[in-house]
């Protein structure tokens, strides 16, 4: 019944974005719209403008009746009610109900779990562990990249914790993490949802031992374990009081609000990370209580489509005009490729086009000086994201803030617009699309709620294609092999036969 939807999509008429504001003058109604959170006395919002790209009416019914044949409904549904979303591996994605919303029982073990982590990091805040002035973080992929942004996005300044994330099995990168901190102040939080991850233990092995031999008498009695394996840290070493569980149904890209985000708490102090949770939640229930394109998510979705299936578009490009969130590409790209990077359906079958495109971006103005060029006059049409604040997050003069905000907004005018010229090298073609993130202010309730938008986002474009954008079998071939490698014994290809050798390492 789909390939019906998807032919009548591709029959469709592709006015290009003049024609469509020509067209429709009240194209910004329709396709700009704001969401608030928080109280009245401290509302807060994002607007989500989505009317520079191509979606129309004729394309948002049918995109629209699309999700009506692909059961979003019924998919959304049972991803708020638990339901085993995750059929090839058996188990529901509750990653909302760490938020408070979801299955009864499921918010029920998600407070409890977080009643005991802002107890756990109140008490560290007022020394139960000595003075802690450093907090290394050790994990990677989701236990890494959500814990990193949001640190980077809300606690460049007051942190109440000197956080340092370190993922890479790099020594170079623990090095450094070392070399800012001060062992006699310093506890690690080790962060694995498997407690396996090669990268993640060997990396705590040696956090250990620079511990050992800094001085530290008991370096174990300095960690604090974050994990869905809470019996894998006993038997590694962690005592039980400082094990801090999340539930098997929060996914790694998704766990950033379980005790994944035990560092956040630690660097903004558990009021604040409580209300980047209520941020995330505002979001849950619009994605969840919204029908239609006015499902800020869905829309989104319909854009991605768009570009992916009836234009093939390859990438989509994600700029945010704000230094804080310089690292939501990395994060995005996670949870957009890792989900819903994916070859099959739901049911096995090949899937009926493209999937994900490659996520990729930067940090405007950064960006602008760097490859813009190709967003404008290249041959590979990138549909953009653009992420801005209106408040800034320094003190510096104004014009700092003017001259960036006029810089994202005339991007997208100038990818829209593009310029003739007489001479073709010279020329824009124009009618480049882009959508426009508009945050009233980086706080940790926009914050949750952009991520949660985003998350909302990705799972909506699986239901639309019809995969499964919770597991992520695509990782485990090259973790064997190395495993294989590590071991000694296997005859591997000429090429990487020769490569070893080289390196000495078998
Ligand atoms: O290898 C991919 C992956 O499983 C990600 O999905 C996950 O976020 C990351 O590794 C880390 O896994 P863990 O939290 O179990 O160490």
């Amino acid at each position: 019944m789909s390939e019906a939807v998807w032919k009548k999509l591709q029959g469709l008429d592709k006015p290009t974005l003049k024609a469509l504001f020509g067209a429709d003058p009240d194209r910004l109604d329709t396709f700009a719209t704001r969401i608030d959170m928080g109280d009245e006395e401290s509302s807060t919002g994002i607007l989500f403008d989505w009317s520079k790209t191509h979606l129309d009416a004729a394309h948002v019914a049918a995109f629209e009746e699309l999700a009506e044949v692909m059961n979003f409904d019924g998919r959304r549904a049972a991803l708020f009610d638990g339901e085993i979303v995750n059929t090839t591996e058996g188990r529901a994605a509750e990653h909302t109900a760490q938020r408070g919303v979801g299955k009864e029982e499921s918010v029920q073990l998600a407070a409890e779990n977080h009643h005991r982590m802002a107890a756990i990091v109140e008490a560290i805040h007022r020394g139960a562990m000595g003075e802690v002035k450093h907090l290394i973080h050790i994990g990677i992929g989701g236990s890494a990249l959500g814990p990193a942004l949001a640190i980077d996005a809300l606690a460049r300044e007051g942190a109440l914790v000197d956080v340092h994330v370190v993922s890479n099995i790099d020594g170079c990168a623990l090095e450094q993490a070392f070399a800012g901190c001060d062992p006699a102040t310093t506890m690690l939080a080790v962060a694995s949802k498997t407690f396996t991850t090669i990268e993640t233990m060997t990396n705590a092995e040696s956090a250990l031992i620079w511990l050992r031999e800094n001085g530290v008498e008991d370096p174990y009695g300095r960690v604090v374990a974050l994990t869905a394996a809470p019996e894998k840290a006993i038997e590694w070493g962690v005592d039980e009081t400082r094990i801090l569980p999340f539930s098997e149904s929060v996914g790694g890209r998704y766990s950033l609000w379980s005790s994944i985000g035990f560092p956040v708490a630690m660097a903004l102090g558990w009021p604040d990370f409580a209300e980047f949770l209520a941020g995330a939640a505002a979001m849950d229930e619009h994605f969840r209580d919204t029908d239609g394109m006015a499902n800020l998510p869905l829309r989104a979705a319909f854009g991605d489509q768009y570009y992916t299936r009836l234009r093939g578009c390859q990438t989509r490009g994600v700029f945010a005009y704000d230094e804080r969130l310089a690292l939501l590409p990395d994060y995005l790209q996670q949870l957009e490729m890792e989900s819903n990077g994916k070859s099959v359906k739901v049911d096995g079958s090949p899937a009926d086009g493209p999937t994900a495109p490659i996520t990729w971006g930067g940090v405007g103005t950064d960006a602008q000086h760097a490859v813009f060029q190709l967003l404008h006059q290249g041959t590979n049409l990138v549909p953009v994201d653009f992420i801005a604040s209106i408040m800034p997050g320094h003190d510096l003069a104004f014009e700092h803030h003017r001259i960036l905000l006029s810089n994202c907004f005339a991007q997208g005018a100038a990818l829209m617009a593009g310029k003739a010229s007489e001479d073709p090298a010279r020329a824009y073609p124009g009618d480049r699309p882009s959508a426009t993130i508009l945050l009233d202010e980086v706080t940790p309730a926009t914050f949750g709620a952009l991520v949660a938008f985003h998350e909302h986002r990705t799972f909506a474009n699986a239901v639309l294609m019809g995969i499964n954008p919770f597991d992520q079998f695509g990782v485990e071939l090259g973790k064997e092999i190395a495993k294989q490698i590590e071991q000694g014994g296997t005859k591997f290809d000429p090429s990487t036969e020769a490569l070893l050798a080289l390196a000495g390492i078998n």
